[in-house]
């Protein structure tokens, strides 16, 4: 039977959450940190050891990513990741990928990483019933070592981003349980359709700043967007200052407009500025998981420490390859 060796990795949001399904723009990058699949090919039948236990949803999302996928084959494998589970760096999308990836080598099937992101985010809603975006799945399939991909969620559209030596990227987990993740991420995702339909529109995306001034949620959408290009700009410019600047401000707009941050998420963010971050921002969907920060790369070490083992500092990591 055939050899089957692979590896995806998790990701971190720098800017553009909550945008990935209103058509919007994201600015993630695929972290040093992956899940990884080594086994053989069966005729069909799925067996998994998870190293590291997996979470609750491991097994679904493992079944709902054959039924997707449809190849008549199966794995026996093993399943390691080293991306922290239930923290917002995209643990489940990693290990979708990475079965997706280790199913069509075992049926010997290409898709596009397009084609596979989808595969891998109908997947995901099927397992767990949360409607999310594609920015994770797309970014563990292409992401690029020390790239962010600015991703067009509209055309899935990716432009890589390079990431100047001279800024670094920190990720400190709040350690709180995402517990209302799901259920508000549905309800804010619902409300924001139902504001472009009331606008005529096939997306916030469309919607200008004027449209939607009276409404926090879409305001926040509108806005993001706009930081999002801006941002991408400041990042390919190294202007640090500004991209610091727009973290923080994104960071506001997601507790204040968008309400999905907390009170441990607004302290992480104001502690990491404290000691010397120059910007810093909840990613991911909120309501507990990580926080985002950027400082010039000499000093990423010193700020990540400071935070202890639930910190780190991220390299932006080619997407899913073999292992
Ligand atoms: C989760 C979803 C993504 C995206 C973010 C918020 O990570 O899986 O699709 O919507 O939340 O930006």
């Amino acid at each position: 039977m055939r050899e089957i060796d692979v590896r995806a990795p998790g990701r971190v949001n720098l800017i553009g959450d909550h945008t990935d399904y209103n058509d919007g723009f994201v600015l993630p990058m695929a972290i040093d940190r992956d899940c990884h699949v080594r086994g053989r090919a069966t005729d069909g039948v799925l067996i998994l050891r998870f190293l590291d236990g997996g979470d609750a949803n491991s097994d679904r999302i493992a079944h709902a990513v054959q039924d997707v996928l449809g190849l008549p084959v199966g794995l026996d494998a093993e399943v390691h990741s080293t991306v922290p589970v239930g923290s917002g760096l995209s643990s489940s999308s990693a290990l979708a990928v990475a079965l997706a990836c280790a199913l069509c080598a075992a049926g010997d099937a290409t898709l596009q990483p397009r084609e596979l992101a989808r595969v891998c985010q109908q997947a995901e809603t099927e397992a767990t019933g949360v409607p999310s975006g594609i920015m994770d799945q797309l970014t563990s399939v292409a992401g690029r070592a020390d790239n962010a991909l600015l991703i067009d969620c509209r055309s899935l559209e990716i432009r890589p981003v390079p990431i100047p030596s001279g800024i670094g990227v920190i990720v400190v987990d709040s350690r709180m349980p995402r517990t209302l993740a799901g259920s508000a991420y549905a309800e804010r995702r619902a409300a924001c359709e139902q504001v472009a339909a009331r606008l005529g529109l096939a997306a916030l995306r469309d919607a200008t700043l004027e449209q939607v001034a009276d409404d926090p949620r879409a305001r926040h959408v509108v806005t993001e967007n706009a930081r999002v290009l801006a941002a991408a700009d400041a990042l390919a410019a190294s202007d640090l200052a500004e991209l610091g600047r727009l973290m923080l401000e994104s960071h506001a707009s997601l507790r204040d407009d968008y309400e999905v941050s907390t009170p441990e998420l607004d302290a992480l963010v104001d502690a990491l500025v404290e000691a010397g971050a120059t910007g810093a921002r909840l990613t991911g969907a909120g309501f507990g998981g990580c926080v985002v920060a950027v400082s010039s790369a000499e000093e990423a070490g010193r700020i990540a420490e400071e935070f202890g083992e639930r910190a780190f500092v991220a390299r932006a990591a080619d997407g899913a390859r073999p292992g």
